[in-house]
């Protein structure tokens, strides 16, 4: 398959199935924003509280945040974002398209008169390279003035520097010790696409690990291996995993050590989560443009210092893609193609499709009492239309790794049939047993 059409059809799935929807899209869409469907939405949020379980519920050292998207102003100026979250960009008098300076569809050099604009072909009409700020601007209050400019946030990191001591304080956590965070996060992105990987608004799930300054390389490095491990929890292939170290003009302005998580996307190797050492300069950085001393007194060591942190940072929208793209396949049966999304059962949106075989014989009725009792346990579907089979194809599309089916030998022998979505193979189960046995199973 070539990888173009594997995405192509990704989308459509998506739509089809109620996956992910274009934004706006009754008025023509807005570009590179997306809207999370019914099964979308269950996804992301399976995505997400997987993570959370793994960083703040299933440990004593991390606590939980969530911090408002409007922040002071300051905060992006102490952060480096108001300076240096900018991309070269270069204008078409003729056109009106915006580039990046970088774009190799550019011929020639912008500015100059032999330079050409790779949409309308015109030459000399590229602007110089301007910087252009990658963060979405709006106003806080009445007046549209520049005092009242406030930032939509461009990461979520910094609302867990700005609330470190509040957290530190109030949970009596001690370093090292971490803060973890789920939100959303916004970029005027230049570049945007391949469906939901870059986006413009997007969420991440981030945390910032507070640890003794000496001691963040080692960190950093069980954070490397913890991080990879949960990615591939997710049965992600761990062939399509790989690591990417940041070298030198490639390392952001506040890191000192930077390794990405990688997957093998169609469109190729792509960052899903970043690792990063960022030392002191979060808290260096606010401590200066806030006024306030952000120490921490370690009084083990009887010692006061700035903690180092070390960040991971996912994006929940990635990791979802990832998810559909790593899960998607087709197969021939019976001279006809199955579209199959092999999710792991725990993080499938539907975890049973509850079906009667024929709409008589009072199997609907058993059905419906059926998939009453079930979905109080798990999500579930109820279906009733079409041809058995074809109910059958629909949860593969969505994933669903159990069909359940009220038949004949329901009603005389008060037992189920269970269709597994992989092997498509079928067994029977006692309907009183079979919450139980799906759950078992997820
Ligand atoms: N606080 C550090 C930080 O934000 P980043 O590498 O810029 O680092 C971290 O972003 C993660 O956020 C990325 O690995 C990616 O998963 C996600 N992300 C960043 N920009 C994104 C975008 N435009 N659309 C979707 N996800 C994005």
């Amino acid at each position: 398959m070539a990888d173009t059409t594997l995405m192509d059809k990704l989308v459509s799935l998506c739509k089809r199935r109620g996956f992910v929807f274009q934004s706006s899209e009754i008025y023509g869409g807005l570009g590179s924003v997306w809207d999370y469907g019914p099964l979308g939405v269950a996804l992301k949020k399976n995505v997400k509280d997987r993570w959370w379980n793994a960083m703040v519920q299933g440990r004593d050292d991390i606590e939980g945040l969530d911090a408002a998207i409007l922040m002071h102003p300051k905060v992006w100026e102490a952060s480096g974002h108001v300076a240096g979250f900018t991309d070269p960009l270069v204008d078409c008098r003729q056109c009106k398209n915006r580039f990046r300076a970088d774009d190799p569809r550019i011929k020639g050099t912008p500015g100059q008169p032999d330079a050409q604009c790779p949409v309308c072909g015109t030459r000399g009409s590229l602007t110089e390279a301007r910087l252009f700020n990658l963060m979405f601007k709006t106003f806080m209050g009445p007046v549209e003035e520049s005092a009242a400019v406030v930032y939509l946030r461009p990461e979520t990191a910094q609302g867990i520097y700005v609330n470190y001591l509040n957290v530190l304080q109030s949970s009596r956590q001690r370093v090292p010790f971490g803060i973890a965070q789920i939100g959303k996060a916004f970029r005027n992105e230049i570049t945007p696409g391949n469906f939901i990987f870059r986006t413009r608004e997007f969420e991440q799930m981030e945390m910032q690990f507070f640890v003794q300054p000496g001691t963040d390389p080692e960190w950093f490095e069980r954070w490397r291996g913890w991080r990879m491990e949960w990615h591939r929890s997710l049965g992600l292939d761990p062939a399509k995993l790989q690591w990417h170290q940041h070298t030198g003009s490639e390392l952001a302005h506040y890191a000192r050590a930077a390794f990405d998580i990688q997957y093998q996307f169609p469109f190729g190797w792509q960052e899903i989560e970043g690792i990063h050492n960022r030392g002191d300069f979060d808290l260096g950085r606010h401590q200066e443009y806030s006024g306030k001393k952000l120490e921490y007194f370690d009084q083990a060591q009887n010692q006061r210092y700035l903690p180092f942190i070390v960040e991971t940072s996912a994006g929940a929208d990635r990791v979802t893609l990832t998810l559909l793209v790593d899960a998607y396949r087709e197969e021939q049966v019976e001279g006809e193609t199955r579209v199959v999304l092999g999710l792991l059962p725990s993080l499938a949106p539907i975890k049973a499709g509850v079906f009667p075989l024929v709409k008589k014989d009072g199997m609907p009725e058993v059905a419906t009492t059926l998939y009453h009792d079930l979905r109080k346990q798990f999500a579930c579907f109820y279906d009733e239309s079409g041809a058995i089979g074809r109910r059958y194809r629909r949860m593969d599309e969505a994933g669903t790794p159990f069909g359940i089916t009220v038949d004949g030998e329901t009603l005389s022998a008060g037992t189920v049939t269970v269709r597994h979505r992989d092997t498509m193979q079928q067994e029977r189960v006692g309907m009183d047993r079979v919450g139980e046995y799906v759950k078992e199973r997820l």
